[in-house]
């Protein structure tokens, strides 16, 4: 069975203080040991959230580049995460695609070089308004998935977050139905790689998750977690533990 998963991506959000808040709560709350919990903070505060995090949760970067090391002004390394014990990084998210201009192409590379050195990767995806009005999600979803496809191999390291653009940060979250329908076509494109591939992948959602919607979602037969934003930055937060509720 595929083990639920729970992500906090910060975005580029948080101080010192309110870090450290946020850590000494999950470090106090009780958590499902059934349940993956991995938080990413921003890379300033990667080895303050490492180094003060309770056993067994993990965490995450937001990027990584695909070189191994040298002259690469702002860019962190998949060594100098994995020197400091970050064994996890967020790739393709729309934020940094749409805002940064990361291309399916570079998003692929990157998830390549990660995983092959032993960094897991929580690899997004998703589909814009525009296009979802255009009938085109399943279209745009496979054609990143393609992408990916391309210059991967090993599965195994690999956790996939469907994220519809209109639905990050707006509280707009997608219904359950629309969000299984494409966790469905997803897992059915995965069968594509192979038939282990698309059984044992985790596909998480993420829009506007929270404590109040996200027992819903998780019932669903193919999601497998959430990639939560803005309630992941809430000191009380409760939804690490989700199937519980
Ligand atoms: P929100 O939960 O704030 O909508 O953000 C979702 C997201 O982009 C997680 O990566």
């Amino acid at each position: 069975a595929r083990k639920f998963f729970v992500g906090g991506n910060f975005k580029m959000n948080g101080t010192v203080s309110s870090i450290k808040e946020i850590v000494k709560n999950l470090n106090e709350a009780t958590l499902d040991p059934e349940v993956e919990v991995v938080i990413s903070p921003p890379a300033l505060y990667l080895q303050l959230v490492r180094d003060s995090i309770r056993p067994g949760i993990e965490v995450a970067a937001q990027n990584v580049f695909d070189k191994p090391c040298g002259a690469f002004t702002g860019e962190i390394s998949v060594s100098q995460l994995k020197d400091s014990n970050i064994n996890w990084v967020i790739l393709g998210h729309s934020e940094r695609r749409t805002i940064l201009k990361e291309s399916d192409e570079v998003v692929a590379s990157k998830t390549k070089y990660a995983t092959e050195n032993g960094v897991s990767v929580i690899w997004c995806c998703g589909e814009s308004l525009e296009e979802r009005e255009a009938g085109k999600t399943i279209e745009v979803v496979s054609k990143q998935l393609e992408a990916l496809k391309a210059q991967i191999n090993d599965w195994s390291k690999i956790v996939i977050a469907y994220e519809p653009i209109w639905a990050i940060g707006t509280g707009k979250v997608a219904t359950t139905e629309q969000a299984q329908e494409v966790h469905k076509a997803i897992r059915d494109w995965l069968k594509s790689v192979s038939d282990k591939v698309a059984e044992e992948t985790r596909i998480l959602y993420g829009g506007s998750v929270n404590e109040k919607n996200c027992a819903e979602l998780g019932k669903q037969p193919d999601i497998d977690g959430f990639l939560v934003g803005g309630a992941s930055l809430k000191p009380a937060c409760t939804f690490w533990h989700p199937v519980n509720l």
